[in-house]
């Protein structure tokens, strides 16, 4: 244990009981605080400042992948005050380090109507707006009126409007790029003073009056919701688990009737809006006969395939394998891709190189020279792209002329994001491909606003009021000077000068992409300091070039900010073999070559 400005800060916190699943993992440091006056001591310190910050509630929604090495932060901000508006609105303000059912309780047990179908969920009452939990009818969006929250980087207390939070199903602006930025201090409920249930359609609600012979309570209804929450949810006090595990995928109205009706004319929906439905997950996985199945001690529950169950002895590598086996299934049977409701923490990285390759590639057309002929695999060089995966998520810089190849080789079939260094042919000349990523999500693409006008002028037709049906669809983010989140994933620009043209690298966490740099401004030579990974482009031995880096300028630029490894990639021809960099280049930097697979923990 470590103690700054009286804040206790655990070191190797074991989080095993921290969250539902009870699946072991331990944080190195973790901190727990009641008061804003706390939050603020925390923000300042040390600890803070020098490490990842993870911000936990009640755990119902995490699987840690491994330990994490940074610092775990948990509110124990407590209390529910009551604010009587007028006759028929009540304000509830809750501590986000309450649990759900607590408050839920103190509903049902003060006479206010409104949070009675979302009895039972575990967790905490912070996580609720983040979440946006919902259950039989009811999301907390329909009760949230406003969320108090720290502002991470002004030190300062916010409050959002209901309104302003983003909210969707399962999801909220907390989610995705306020994560990290604000946590949850207290949140706002307005409730009814009133004993009467007015939420009755969900499912077996719908026959509880019927049932009882009168108008149910909000005490009722809280039991009957509890109930069949028994009947369909593992105890959590018995058997690990986050719940549902998967969100139930929305689709396409067309594409329901003509398709996945096709393959099974019983299949359920629920409306969302004029052109999209959302299908149960839960029945699609039952479909495809994977009650019960097993990967080491993680298991589709029996009472409902939504749910993994740590059966006693899971680990997150069973859980995280278990959902991958669902997953491609359902796509195999479906052709729906579901997507974890769970929160994988994943703080370790696998960078993957799609191309190595300059704009001609490797070998050139019509070249006759011996690398262009070499047999070499290694010596294949497709234009230069990356994949990174982490946090559950991929994400893609530049998308290369032979990005289609690229992504059936690696078998890729989900992308989060792209990110693009510049809009040379060579490194946005496949983006038409990623429509299949576009079936789901408009695909977020972020770039400097330069390249973000070529691209519209170019790809216009993808940027029309009613686009032809099929085109890829796109949501563009400017970047500027300053990091920005893809689902709370910290991005940090790095400008680099491609000859006389300023692009864009990119760090995240302890790795950084540059390509197609010739040099480098110094306050973006000092954002690359402190790295584990770099890769950097050197385009070839001694010729110099006027807009790329030789294997001289890029092995000064490793030496100024001293990576624990480089990778070279963008190589042309006169690269020479693969071999013969490998042999040639100091122990600690490597040539990049199609294909390879780069850790970094
Ligand atoms: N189904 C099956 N087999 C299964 C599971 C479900 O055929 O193994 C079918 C059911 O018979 C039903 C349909 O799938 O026709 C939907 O099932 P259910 O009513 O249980 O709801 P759900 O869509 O599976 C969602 C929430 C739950 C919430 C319930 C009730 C999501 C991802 N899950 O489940 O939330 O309790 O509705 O409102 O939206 C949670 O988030 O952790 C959670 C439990």
């Amino acid at each position: 244990m470590s103690e700054s400005n009286s804040i206790i800060f655990e070191k190797d916190k074991d989080l095993t009981h921290l969250t539902t699943f009870g699946i072991p993992a331990k944080a190195r440091l973790f901190a727990e605080y009641t008061s804003v006056k706390e939050l603020i001591r925390i923000s300042r310190s040390q600890e803070f400042l020098d490490n990842e910050v993870l911000h936990i509630g009640g755990g119902s929604n995490l699987l840690f992948l491994h330990d994490f090495d940074g610092l775990v932060l948990h509110s124990a901000i407590k209390g529910i005050e009551r604010y009587d508006k007028d006759s028929e609105t009540v304000f509830a303000i809750v501590g986000a380090g309450e649990k759900w059912t607590d408050f839920v309780d103190w509903c049902i047990a003060s006479g206010l109507s409104g949070a009675e179908n979302l009895a039972g969920i575990p967790g905490e009452v912070g996580a609720a707006p983040v979440q946006n939990v919902g259950a039989y009818g009811v999301e907390a969006k329909d009760i949230i009126h406003s969320v108090e929250c720290f502002d991470v980087e002004t030190r300062q207390i916010v409050t959002f409007k209901n309104k302003e939070c983003g909210f969707a199903y399962r999801d909220s602006n907390f989610k995705r790029e306020w994560k990290g930025k604000y946590y949850v201090l207290r949140v706002s409920f307005r409730l009814s003073p009133s004993t009467e249930a007015r939420h009755l359609d969900y499912g077996s609600l719908a026959t509880l009056e019927e049932r009882l012979g009168y108008l149910p309570d909000i005490a009722q209804v809280a039991n009957e919701v509890i109930t069949i929450r028994n009947s369909k949810l593992p105890d959590p006090a018995v058997i690990g688990s986050a719940g549902s595990f998967f969100k139930n995928p929305v689709v396409n109205k067309y594409y329901y009737e003509e398709a996945m009706r096709a393959l099974d004319p019983d299949i359920p929906c629920y409306p969302v809006d004029e052109h999209n439905v959302k299908v149960p997950a839960g029945w699609l996985i039952d479909k495809c006969g994977l009650k019960g199945k097993q990967i080491g001690g993680a298991q589709i529950y029996p009472g409902n395939c939504l749910v993994i169950a740590n059966t006693g002895n899971a680990t997150a590598k069973d859980v995280s394998q278990l959902a991958r086996f669902v997953t491609d299934e359902v796509r195999r049977r479906y052709a729906v891709i579901l997507q974890p409701e769970v929160n994988y923490i994943d703080t370790e990285m696998e960078v993957t190189i799609l191309g190595s390759g300059t704009s001609k590639g490797v070998p050139e057309v019509a070249c006759d020279c011996r690398v262009c002929r070499s047999h070499s695999p290694f010596d294949k060089r497709l234009r230069a792209s990356a994949l990174v995966h982490t946090h559950g998520m991929n994400i893609l810089i530049d998308v290369s002329p032979d990005f289609r190849y690229q992504a059936i080789r690696e078998e890729l079939i989900h992308l989060d994001a792209v990110l693009i260094t510049h809009s040379h042919y060579d490194h946005v000349g496949g983006i038409d491909d990623l429509r299949p990523f576009c079936a789901y999500h408009d695909m977020p693409i972020y770039l400097k606003e330069d390249v973000n006008r070529d691209l519209h002028a170019r790809l216009d037709y993808c940027f029309r009021p009613v686009p032809y049906p099929g085109v890829p669809t796109f949501e563009m983010h400017e970047v500027g000077d300053k990091p920005f989140f893809i689902n709370g994933l910290k991005v940090i620009p790095i400008h680099v000068n491609h000859g006389k043209l300023p692009i864009l690298g990119y760090r995240i966490g302890d790795f950084a992409y540059v390509t197609d740099a010739k040099t480098i401004p110094e306050e973006d030579i000092e954002k690359l300091e402190g790295l584990k990974v770099l890769i950097v482009n050197a385009l070839r031995e001694k010729k110099e070039h006027f807009a790329h880096m030789t294997f001289k300028e890029a092995l000064a630029l490793v030496e100024r900010v001293k990576p624990k490894e480089a990778y070279f990639t963008h190589f042309n021809h006169e690269a020479g073999l693969h071999e013969e960099m490998e042999r040639e280049f100091p122990p600690h930097v490597h040539p990049c070559y199609d294909g390879l697979r780069i850790f970094i923990r």
